[in-house]
């Protein structure tokens, strides 16, 4: 991708990997955040991208709204913005098959587990309660089955006896705003793809664990 990537976010909550990604494209991305869109108006994140000028919307959730409907929405504010690459960044929300077909290839998520152990949500919970000494965050490709993309990056980090979920969420989420910002660089150049189900750095397979330089 020659000219600055285009990039819409879908955020729910807080936005500290929105942040992380606004921040990496004021250094050195080569893409450009052109629009924000939460499905639940207090979030954050909008803050975040009001403070940074990004455009932003909200789609929300209408009462006893089919899933399919509501996805139909959402295409209809992203597709506003004529993106190149989707990030979902905490976006909570199960996506319809047609809508993740419709951005196959083009949308990535972050997701705070080595996957594919814990899909799904509390992760930092269900990693102590198994007596994890390892745990970490992964960017992967979307596919319609749930947090189950080709990884891309994953980060790992020690669990210590005296952890409780807040405390390992915090050392997470420091590993998350690394890996974040460099995956959405390494798509914004053209480097990164999806074929097949396979995630692809530089035209080489990555392997079931993300990007391990040897
Ligand atoms: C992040 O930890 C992200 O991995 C997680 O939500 C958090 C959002 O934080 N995503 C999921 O659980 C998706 N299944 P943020 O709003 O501060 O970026």
């Amino acid at each position: 991708m020659s000219a600055s990537c285009r990039v819409v976010v879908l955020i729910s909550g807080n936005g500290s990997n929105l942040q992380a990604i606004l921040d990496g494209c004021d250094d050195n991305l080569n893409a450009e955040v052109v629009g924000v869109i939460s499905n639940k108006p207090d979030a954050y994140g909008l803050v975040r991208a009001h403070h940074s000028e990004i455009d932003t919307s909200c789609v929300i959730a209408r009462k006893g709204e089919q899933r399919e409907d509501f996805d139909a929405r959402l295409i209809n504010a992203i597709e506003k913005y004529q993106p190149d690459l989707i990030v979902l960044a905490g976006f909570m929300r199960i996506l319809s098959d047609k809508f993740v077909s419709k951005y196959l290839g083009k949308m990535i998520n972050i997701h705070p587990s080595l996957l594919p152990k814990y899909t799904g949500l509390n992760t930092h919970q269900r990693a102590i309660d198994a007596k994890d000494t390892e745990h970490g965050a992964s960017v992967h490709f979307v596919i319609p089955e749930l947090d189950a993309g080709p990884v891309i990056l994953q980060a790992k980090v020690p669990v210590y006896p005296e952890d409780d979920a807040e405390t390992l969420a915090q050392r997470v989420h420091e590993q998350e705003h690394a890996i974040y910002p460099l995956v959405v660089k390494w798509f914004s150049l053209g480097r990164l793809s999806m074929n097949n189900n396979q995630a692809f750095l530089d035209g080489c397979v990555i392997g079931e664990s993300g990007y391990a330089p040897d």
